[in-house]
């Protein structure tokens, strides 16, 4: 179908209904939806008419088949031309059945597992009647004091951009129209919302641009590039000008420079908020603005309804535009096939059948044993189906372990770590006292703790963040475990066994008062539904943990920013001849964080021996293999994430000490050895330079190969150009 029939229904809509296709409204003002449809209160008190609502093009946050299809048709029934509604939400880790969170999945460095559970989300949402998804978020990050760290697949831009095009497969598939079982995406926040001044949520962003392209904008490029229908714009400002209203950013960049042809949205708000920031007076002002950047969709404001009009008949914005902006909007709903199938993919029956289905429970499962990351284990795991343990802590018997964004998450169906155990060994070794709650203890929970921890031959410490501790808004300062729980570890330390700390989290915690305690730390993140089953799999050592970090764990708040890929200075530490004070350094505490980018223990160990590489000079047509013989040197079969890091020595501009460019994920047996060979191209050497061209620099290089990206062993060669 050519756009031809769409730009004849475009020509028979009035300017109010083109506007309205540029709404975005909150599920309850929509008949169908449990409301009714009915205006009152905080909804009436936006201006909102039921004139307006039958105009609006899209809906966020509603979902099940029976309520989209009777929003839908009764949509299509008051809406003078029958345009359906878009159906929008934010399915992040999966639908019903949660994954772990994005953070964690990236733990797992395996874009298959992250295909597969978008693929699980799309399919269960898209049965319950939803089209697109508000994901995946791609946002590269450095501060686990932000909130949203959880939400993102960490601090690298390569391994995020990996992340954003596995993401977007699982949700789209390769056939939006036909395959009813899938979602568009939306990637988001466009762009750098994960660069807030402080880690508070919200905040300022201001970066170079050639910072920008260089590490925030691949993953969004990434994810467009893999054919996201969508892009959700940031509430930051960046360089500036709030992300909603900036050109240079949507217009400059996003359609011209990459060619997007897609719909652009809004985040929540995200239009008005240009009045709290400061660069419009009034709606008016911003709704002006936003259409002038290349906002398509307002959402849950409504600058765009109330005053666009005003705009184009006192010629500030030109019909044309927003005409361009409508038919991007109807693009979108005629490739998600709406105009001949509205109710889509959204059916009772298969609802029923497959939303939170024994397959997609076990993939939770699998996945989530993949995103675990062993931290510390002095000899304590695997735990063995004989021992007695004593589970103690607020996460013990707790199904608060998805994670926000688990809209419809059920923490009643979510197995608990308790339940996991249990169903590894007979029940009564498994002996349980609360310890604490997540941010309370009283002095008879401490005692109680310590009489159960008595009885056991292993104590498994279940601490961690209410998930109302992460994720969007929630910022903090202090990333340590809260006081309560590090002051149940100090005292179960008394009881003189061995202690497992398992943490259900969301963000890279300082872990003093957990690491230094414990003999073992799992770092379970929200791991969703099968969280409890997933981390009895990895206690019990039915399943060997392969997660590696995709951020860094810092030493002390004070260090954060801290991330692998940070430049030398020109006084970096350990200098032979370097005076002991002047180099770039804390007095307090060391440099480098607590654990670093792509770190993770097994059960087993790995040997890295014999880095070899093909030659001492790369051309542009001459690629160099860097070869490494991997050896199982433990007595289980074990998964090992073999990584290849770069740096350039006699850059243009300073390149950072490491920047990951390759990594496989190989599995061995005990005793056996692989030889894994990377191809490393001088492409993969290009970076932005001071004039923003993307070239490589003739010169030397190191490339380093190892088990993470502080462990690896080092060789030479240099680009001749
Ligand atoms: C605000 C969040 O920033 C965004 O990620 C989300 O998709 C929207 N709200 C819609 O819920």
């Amino acid at each position: 179908m050519t756009d031809q029939p769409l730009i004849d229904l475009l020509k028979k809509l009035t300017l109010e209904e083109k506007i309205g296709q540029l709404l975005q409204l909150a599920a309850p003002f929509f008949e169908g939806t449990g409301t009714d449809g009915q205006i009152t209160g905080p909804m009436a008190s936006m201006g909102i008419t039921e004139d307006i609502v039958k105009h609006t093009g899209s809906v966020l946050g509603l979902s099940g088949a029976k309520e989209t299809i009777a929003a839908q048709q009764a949509h299509m029934k008051k809406n003078r031309l029958g345009i359906p509604l878009l159906v929008m939400a934010d399915i992040i880790h999966g639908y019903k059945t949660i994954f772990p969170v994005p953070l964690a999945i990236g733990c797992s460095w395996d874009m298959e597992a992250a295909e597969r559970s978008a693929e699980i989300a799309a399919a269960e949402a898209s049965a319950a009647g939803v089209h697109v998804t508000f994901s995946p978020m791609v946002d590269l990050v450095r501060d686990p004091r932000w909130g949203r760290v959880m939400e993102t697949t960490g601090e690298d831009a390569y391994l995020n951009g990996e992340f954003a095009r596995a993401f977007v497969r699982g949700y789209q598939g390769k056939d939006l129209k036909h395959d009813l079982t899938r979602l568009a995406a939306c990637v988001k926040h466009f762009a750098a919302y994960g660069a807030g001044e402080g880690g508070r949520d919200y905040n300022t962003v201001d970066m170079s641009e050639r910072q920008m392209r260089e590490y925030y904008l691949p993953a969004y490029q990434a994810a467009l590039d893999e054919g996201a229908e969508l892009v959700m714009t940031a509430f930051n400002t960046v360089d500036g000008i709030p992300a909603a209203g900036n050109k240079r950013l949507m217009r400059d960049l996003l359609r011209q420079e990459w060619g997007f042809q897609g719909v652009v949205i809004s985040d929540w708000g995200a239009v008005k908020e240009m009045i709290p920031h400061g660069v419009a007076a009034d709606e008016a002002e911003a709704a002006c603005k936003a259409m002038l950047a290349g906002v398509d969709i307002e959402m849950m404001t409504t600058c765009y309804e109330n005053h666009l009009k005003e705009l184009v008949e006192s010629g500030e914005i030109e019909e044309a535009l927003i005409d361009e902006a409508v038919l991007r909007i109807l693009q979108l709903k005629q490739k998600l096939g709406l105009f001949d199938r509205p109710f889509r993919g959204a059916d009772p029956d298969r609802e029923r059948d497959i939303v939170m289905s024994a397959e997609h429970r076990q993939a939770a499962r699998e996945i989530a044993t993949k995103s675990c990351v062993l931290l510390k284990n002095d000899s304590v795991l695997p735990l063995n189906r004989e021992q007695k343990v004593a589970v103690i802590g607020p996460f013990a018997q707790n199904g608060d372990i998805l994670g926000p964004w688990s809209w419809l998450g059920s923490k009643d169906e979510t197995v608990q770590l308790i339940d996991g155990l249990k169903s590894k060994t007979d029940a009564s070794r498994i002996l349980t006292a609360e310890g604490s709650g997540i941010e309370t203890v009283t002095e008879e929970q401490l005692e109680e703790a310590l009489r159960t921890a008595r009885h056991a031959d292993v104590i498994v410490l279940a601490l961690g963040e209410h998930s109302d501790m992460s994720g969007e808004a929630g910022s903090r300062a202090d990333i340590r475990l809260p006081q309560a729980q590090l002051k149940l570890t100090a005292r179960l330390k008394a009881a003189g066994k061995p202690m497992v700390a398992v943490l259900f989290n969301g963000r890279p915690l300082d872990l003093h008062g957990i690491y230094d305690v414990a003999d073992a730390v799992l770092e379970a993140w929200y791991p969703g539904t099968e969280g409890g089953a997933a981390v009895a799999d990895l206690l019990y050592g039915d399943r060997n943990p392969s997660g590696r970090l995709t951020m860094s764990f810092p030493f002390a708040v004070g260090q954060v920013p801290v991330y692998y890929n940070h430049f030398n200075t020109g006084r970096p530490q350990g200098v032979p001849d370097a005076q002991v004070r002047y180099v770039s350094q804390y007095l307090d505490i060391p440099n480098e964080p607590l654990y670093p980018f792509g770190y993770g223990l097994g059960y087993t160990t790995f040997g890295y021996s014999n880095p070899a590489i093909s030659s001492g000079v790369m051309t542009v047509d001459q690629p160099l293999t860097v070869t490494v013989h991997v050896t199982n040197t433990g007595s289980v079969a074990g998964e090992e994430v073999v990584q290849l890091y770069v740096r350039d020595l006699s850059g243009e501009v300073v390149r950072p000490v490491k920047e990951l460019k390759d990594f496989r994920k190989i599995k061995l047996q005990p005793g056996e050895t692989q030889e894994v060979s990377f191809q490393l191209t001088e492409e993969q050497l290009r970076y932005h330079h001071a004039d923003l061209a993307f070239a490589s620099d003739a010169g030397k290089f190191s490339v380093f190969v190892g088990a993470n990206s502080r462990d690896v062993q080092e060789l030479e060669f240099r680009l001749d150009k």
